[in-house]
Formats: structure tokens, C-alpha cells, sequence
């Protein structure tokens, strides 16, 4: 087949700090999948901020990008190995050592982590937390993340009643006491972070995941909850050094010191990823997975009968649907010239995958645009990506939310929104879904 030139929709601003566009997003990725499966776009602001440092092209606002906007080309794109996930690629030596000397220090472990390199170096960090998150090592988690569910719903309950309320007029706020809370004690507990440290580090983390929403107070916010979250672990690490344990931390500063298999920065990286990957992430799984259910009477009607035979159903309808991530905000870089789905990709062109537009294919998804935890091929999302860099926490943010949806229906059959729902509100998060706040009655 002969390529061709990309499509310029230069009138497409993708622009999730703008609530209009969040609103209508997946109407404008089905006008972006209709002018071809790769189309030039418009970023509102730096599509990557919070990964790159200032002064970088990704900082930029209304920088060009290519976006892939159709399922096969999406697929395609994130399995080719010509196509680097190192921003850094293209760079020469020069460049590339200058751009280390300027970025502030505390930004490294974030700008080296698994997302932003390439194999060789991709292949042998993966591989060493890896088993962490096999489906026997999920198996193995089952019982203690049900634990935390149940521990997280009785408090709801106590709560409520200490408030005097009673069923079915009890009030909840689902993202903060509930969503948020139990991907951060699950992480916490697999990578070792002590009970007692853990209100401490949580602070922090909202620090920088409010940074990260709010582009003004961005920079300062950020550079100093990342330097006290780095002086921290490296205590943690001489702790666990002198005491290991069986958690995370502990297996990779024994990698560490097995020979040359991790250095600190590497350590660091991970450590930052793992806990942080899963933050907004599977919140948002969790928010959005509830209200699609609440907003649509004939599916909740059907989970509720059996929610435990179609709790599996309703993870994959909600990836698909409303994944928690848009599009994949940091770039993928042609190594050399290629072509994907026809069309001519000169070396340097900087891609970014839309996998929420993708989940809405209708060349692969049969009526795209309902909802249905009953879908036979919900499955095939690609939510989590795809290829080397496929989401490693997959499997766990699978089984927590699993978890999450049955016993919270079961437990509270009478659960439904305490507002109308187009009162809710997408939050602003660089390419993430999911609603801010989440009032509900059970
Ligand atoms: C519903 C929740 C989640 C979603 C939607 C999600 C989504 C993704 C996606 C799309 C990627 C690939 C990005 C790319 O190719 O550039 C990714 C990578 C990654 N995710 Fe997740 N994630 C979730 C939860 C988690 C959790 C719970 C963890 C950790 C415990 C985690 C850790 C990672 C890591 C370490 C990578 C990098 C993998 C690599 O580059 O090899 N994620 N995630």
C-alpha cells in the first residue's frame, strides 16, 4: 500500500486542563479517528509536564504532536520497537549530558523511570519486580486486599453512624474514602512503607499529585515534595538494608547489592513509579467503574444480581469505556523513518497513543459507545497499553478493583449518586479520567 502524508487537524486542541473539552472528548476522538488512524494535534498545555523538566519541548503549551487515534494503528504503534519511549532519543551525547546537568535533581528519578527508557536497560529493571505481579503473586494478595476493602467499607459505616445517619440515607464521598485510600495502603504494604511513615508520605504524595493538577503552583510544589520523598526512601533503604523484610523495597536493595543489577538512581525510579503509577490510576478505575454502573439502571440492575459472577465484566467494560488514561503522555519517538496504518512516519516524529480513542473504535468494539460489563470482547482494551511497556500493575489494579466493586454492591445494594450526574466533574489531571469528587447515598 502507498503512504501517505499525515492529516492535519489543526483545529483539534486537546486540552484537558479545559473542562469543555474533558466533556466532549470522546466526540472529538471520533472525529480524529474518521480523518485517519494517525492525525496531527494540538496539545493545550505540555501534554508530559509533570514527567519532563522546564525548559524541555514537553513543557511546552500547544506543541504538535502525532496522536493514534484507530485501534489496529494504536496496537501497532506500541508494539514496534522502532519507536522509542526515551524522550531522550534523537539526542546526541552533548545534548543529552546537557540536558542532565540542567534538569534540577530531584526530577531524575521521575525522568528515568520504566515508562521512559528503552531496552536494554527497560528489559533487565522489568524483569527484576516482575514476579511481584504475577497472577500467583495477585492469588497470593487476594486475602489481604479484601481485608483492606472491608476495613475501608466498615469505616464508612462506623463513620455514618457516628453522624447519626442511617441506611439507605447514609452519605459517602467515593474518591476520598474509599478509591484513594485503597490502591495507596495496597501499594504501600507490597513495597514495605512502614505503618508509621505512612501519613507522612501521603502528604507528599497529594502535594505532587496537586501540583500536578494546577500548572501555577506547579513547579515549587513539586520540587519539594519529591526532594523530602527521595530523602525518605533513601533512609528507608539503609533501614531495610539492616533489616530486610518481605516487601519490595527489601528484594530490590538486595538486587542492589547483588552486584551491578540496579543502581541508587534506578532504585529510586522504581520505587517512585510503583508508587506512584497506580495512584490517579486505579482511583479513577475505581470512580469511574461506580458511576458508569449508577448511571446506567439495566446494567446495575444485572450486576447487582450477581456480583461476584460479573465483577471481572465490569473492570473490562469500565477500561474500555472510561479508561484512566486518555492518551499516553509521554511520547513514543521514530528511531528511523517507518509507516503505521499507511501513513509515513519520518525519524524523530513524536506520537502519542490515544487509548481511550481507540477503546471507542467501532472497527473493533461492536456499538462503541455503550455500556455494557456484559461485552464478550471488553476484554481486548488496551487501557493498560500494550507491548514492552504494558502496564506492569495491571494485574493488581485488575483485582482491586474486582474486589472494590463486589463488596461495596453487595454490601450496599441501596448505593447511588447523591447529586444529579452531570454535576459531577472530570478532574484535570494530564491525560487521566476521573471524576474529582464522588457524592453517593447507601
Ligand atoms: C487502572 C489502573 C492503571 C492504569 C489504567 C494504568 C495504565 C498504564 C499504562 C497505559 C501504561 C503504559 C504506558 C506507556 O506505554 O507509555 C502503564 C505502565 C506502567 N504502570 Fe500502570 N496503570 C494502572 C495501574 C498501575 C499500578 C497499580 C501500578 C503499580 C503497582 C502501575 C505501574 C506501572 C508501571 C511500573 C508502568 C511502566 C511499565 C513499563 O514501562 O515497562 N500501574 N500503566
Amino acid at each position: 500500500m502507498a503512504t501517505s502524508e499525515v492529516p492535519v487537524a489543526d483545529s483539534t486542541l486537546l486540552d484537558r486542563t479545559n473542562p469543555e473539552f474533558l466533556a466532549r472528548a470522546h466526540a472529538v476522538y471520533s472525529d480524529l479517528r474518521a480523518q485517519g488512524p494517525i492525525v496531527q494535534v494540538a496539545f493545550g498545555r505540555g501534554i508530559a509536564s509533570g514527567a519532563h523538566p522546564e525548559g524541555s519541548p514537553e513543557r511546552q503549551p500547544g506543541q504538535k504532536w502525532l496522536f493514534v487515534s484507530r485501534y489496529d494503528e494504536a496496537v501497532a504503534t506500541l508494539l514496534d520497537e522502532r519507536l522509542s519511549s526515551d524522550f531522550r532519543t534523537g539526542m546526541t551525547p552533548q545534548q543529552r549530558e546537557q540536558l542532565e546537568m540542567a534538569m534540577p535533581a530531584e526530577f531524575r528519578p521521575v525522568a528515568h523511570s520504566l515508562l521512559m527508557i528503552d531496552p536494554p536497560d527497560h528489559t533487565r529493571l522489568r524483569k527484576l519486580v516482575q514476579p511481584n505481579f504475577t497472577a500467583r503473586a495477585m492469588e497470593a494478595l487476594r486475602p489481604r486486599v479484601q481485608r483492606l476493602v472491608d476495613e475501608l467499607l466498615d469505616t464508612l459505616e462506623r463513620t455514618a453512624a457516628e453522624r447519626g445517619e442511617t441506611a439507605p440515607e447514609r452519605h459517602m464521598e467515593l474518591v476520598e474514602s474509599f478509591a484513594y485510600p485503597l490502591p495507596i495502603r495496597v501499594i504501600s504494604d507490597m513495597l514495605g512503607i512502614p505503618e508509621e511513615d505512612r501519613a507522612t508520605v501521603h502528604g507528599w504524595a497529594e502535594r505532587l499529585l496537586l501540583a500536578e493538577s494546577q500548572t501555577a503552583m506547579f513547579d515549587q510544589e513539586l520540587r519539594t515534595a519529591l526532594n523530602s520523598f527521595t530523602s525518605y526512601l533513601d533512609g528507608l533503604f539503609e533501614r531495610k538494608r539492616r533489616e530486610p523484610a518481605e516487601d519490595m523495597i527489601s528484594q530490590m536493595v538486595h538486587a542492589q547489592e547483588d552486584g551491578d543489577r540496579l543502581s541508587h538512581q534506578e532504585l529510586l525510579s522504581m520505587v517512585f513509579i510503583l508508587f506512584f503509577a497506580g495512584h490517579v490510576t486505579t482511583v479513577n478505575l475505581l470512580g469511574n467503574g461506580v458511576v458508569a454502573l449508577l448511571q446506567h439502571p439495566e446494567q446495575h440492575a444485572r450486576f447487582l444480581a450477581d456480583p461476584a459472577g460479573m465483577a471481572k465484566g465490569m473492570v473490562e467494560e469500565t477500561l474500555r469505556y472510561w479508561g484512566p488514561i486518555d492518551y499516553i503522555s509521554s511520547p513514543r519517538i521514530a528511531k528511523e523513518e517507518l509507516e503505521v496504518g499507511g501513513i509515513h512516519l519520518p525519524q524523530g516524529a513524536k506520537l502519542s497513543v490515544g487509548l481511550a480513542s481507540a477503546n471507542r473504535d467501532p472497527q473493533r468494539f461492536a456499538n462503541p459507545d455503550v455500556y455494557d460489563i456484559t461485552r464478550p470482547d471488553a476484554h481486548r482494551n488496551i487501557a493498560f497499553g500494550k507491548g514492552i511497556h504494558v502496564c506492569i500493575g495491571a494485574p493488581l489494579a485488575r483485582l482491586e478493583a474486582q474486589l472494590a466493586f463486589e463488596s461495596l454492591f453487595r454490601r450496599f445494594p441501596k448505593l447511588r449518586l447523591a447529586v444529579p450526574a452531570d454535576e459531577l466533574r472530570w478532574g484535570t489531571g494530564v491525560a487521566m479520567r476521573g471524576f474529582k469528587r464522588i457524592p453517593l447515598r447507601f
